[in-house]
């Protein structure tokens, strides 16, 4: 198709892996090169528990939870406010129940069709939400490298963190994404496997970005 006509093609570049594994840096810097949309996925369900939360509403009420979701403005994701280790967690918990994630992911797909394309970084965007993009990725990075980074984040931000908390904070966060019924995490078999534990960022962006020069080239 491409040559066939001067419009840009449709792109869409799928990226999935656990907590802090580099996927949103990664997102952002391909998004930023192929002038593409982005969106963290994870601030949907971040959205949707904080929105539950400052209501005082319950957090395990899935005809509510999903009622919320499908209210949600995906163009009002404030990642500072919903950045919050609470809202993380409280987001986790909405992010099991099968209403919520059918109407987040509509909401996704949408955006994922919106022109001129669109970086998506989430758990199951590769695997659920477009498995037809043109390419995919899993980011990942081990544990004590993952929680080394988001510790770093946190002292940098003018926080106080404790390292063995942080590391055992993302493996029960981890288990709960891999082991729930409703769309688990886990690399799409067409994904292309990007371990940034010793390659780091910038050698995984020009990995990524050669990988999707050559998709683009088919
Ligand atoms: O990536 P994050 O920490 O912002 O994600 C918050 C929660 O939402 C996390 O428990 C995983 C879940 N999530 C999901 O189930 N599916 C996605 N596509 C993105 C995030």
């Amino acid at each position: 198709m491409r040559g066939a006509s001067l419009t840009k093609p449709h792109i869409i570049i799928a990226i999935d892996g656990p907590a802090a594994a580099g996927k949103g840096t990664l997102s952002r810097r391909l998004a930023a090169h192929y002038g593409l949309n982005h969106l963290d996925t994870g601030l949907t369900y971040r959205a949707t528990a904080k929105a539950l939360m400052d209501e005082g509403l319950p957090l395990d009420d899935e005809d509510l939870a999903a009622r919320t979701a499908r209210n949600l403005d995906l163009s009002r994701l404030d990642r500072a406010v919903l950045a919050v280790h609470e809202v993380g967690e409280a987001a986790s918990k909405v992010a099991v129940m099968p209403k919520v994630r059918k109407a987040l992911v509509e909401a996704q797909r949408e955006f994922a069709a919106t022109a001129p394309g669109a970086v998506l970084d989430g758990r199951d965007i590769g695997t659920v939400v477009c498995p037809e993009a043109l390419i995919k990725f899993y980011v990942t990075a081990n544990p004590q490298e993952r929680a080394r980074r988001r510790y770093e984040e946190i002292i940098a931000g003018g926080g106080a963190a404790d390292l063995a908390g942080i590391v055992a904070d993302l493996e029960k966060r981890d288990a709960r994404d891999a082991a729930r019924a409703d769309s688990p995490l886990k690399p799409a078999p067409d994904a292309h496997l990007l371990d940034t534990s010793e390659m780091g960022i910038e050698a995984a962006f020009e990995a990524a970005r050669s990988l999707v020069d050559a998709a683009l080239d088919h």
